[in-house]
């Protein structure tokens, strides 16, 4: 097995993460500009203590094997880790952590940006002006739809469901929420947000925005049928995770125009996006930016390194992911 430093870092992050991580022991930046393949990230692991990992990296048993049992911690960088078997970590003794609450503002800020893009169809509006070809005011040109007074479904009251929710409520958007448990009483009342069953809140949101984590039981939650409960005027906005949503369902429900609308920042099988969508003028596709700001790409590098670097000295990780 080859000898590595004890933290690897599987592609590029920013440098005050990395400063952080050479500050307490020796680091291995992956040089490649893209993701590592499988076999070269199997051997980029080998011999780590920690893995400092980005959402693209699969770290499955065999992964974890490949690092070997001196492998302590794998930090992702993200606050999703769907790309991750915890139980496998577990299994093997190995501390997952992520990155909660420093990137809630960056994506509840993109969400409310994909909120007015597709009901104001701004990229309708851009692509319009590039194609040269004449246009003219009108009372009735390409109107969209306005959000005062309008029900904004949250599906996944969280911490970025809650910072949605707040944006929103400036805008006058009321706010219907659902998810596994009803929230406390006291985010309820600040939001002023009524708690509904997932159908009910297809069938009565204006806007449907999705914030729960990918699990085995969020996959596919909006699939076909589900999509036939939402009003043909509603809008759906995604910048959870891809599969949440069945990506060629919703080209379906957007093509027959049986919802108005839907914004997306994440895909099923990034980078690639369902063919069906590329042609529609009523979908707004945008490559996974939620998190993507400066501030915050540094704020959770920074956060993930903390958490590498606690667990190798034997300390409790900051942001270790829930049991
Ligand atoms: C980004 O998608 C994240 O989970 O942090």
């Amino acid at each position: 097995m080859s000898r590595r430093p004890p933290f690897v870092v599987t592609r590029r992050i920013p440098e005050p993460a990395l400063e952080l991580l050479r500050e307490a022991g020796e680091v291995w930046v992956s040089e490649h500009d893209r993701p590592l393949e499988t076999a070269e990230l199997h051997e980029a692991v080998s011999g780590a203590t920690s893995i400092v990992a980005l959402l693209h990296d699969r770290v499955d048993g065999e992964l974890l094997d490949a690092a070997g049992p001196q492998l302590r911690c794998v930090a992702n960088v993200a606050v999703g880790y769907d790309n991750i078997d915890v139980a496998a970590a577990r299994e093997r003794g190995v501390v997952v952590t992520n990155t909660p609450g420093v990137l809630t503002d960056a994506t509840a800020d993109l969400t409310l940006a994909l909120i007015l893009i597709v009901t104001r169809r701004l990229g309708e509006g851009e692509r319009l002006i590039r194609t040269q070809e004449p246009w003219a005011w009108h009372m009735f040109f390409m109107l969209g739809a306005g959000l005062q007074d309008k029900t904004l479904g949250i599906v996944g009251l969280g911490s970025i469901g809650q910072a949605v929710a707040r944006r929103a409520r400036a805008f006058g958007m009321r706010i219907a929420y659902t998810q596994r448990r009803q929230a406390a009483p006291d985010v309820e009342a600040e939001l002023d947000a009524s708690f509904s069953s997932l159908d009910d809140l297809l069938g009565s949101a204006d806007v449907v925005t999705l914030h729960c984590p990918l699990s085995d039981e969020t996959r596919h939650l909006i699939d076909a049928d589900r999509l036939r409960l939402m009003r043909p005027t509603a809008y759906l906005v995604n910048t959870a995770r891809g599969s949440v949503v069945d990506e060629a369902a919703l080209a379906d429900a957007l093509r027959e125009e049986r919802i108005a609308g839907a914004a997306l920042d994440v895909f099923e099988r990034e980078p690639e996006v369902e063919p069906g969508l590329l042609k529609l003028d009523n979908a707004v596709l945008v490559p996974h930016l939620g998190s993507a700001t400066f501030e915050t790409r540094t704020a959770m590098a920074v956060l993930a390194a903390r958490n590498a670097i606690a667990v190798s000295r034997g300390e409790e990780p900051l942001t270790p992911v829930e049991p």
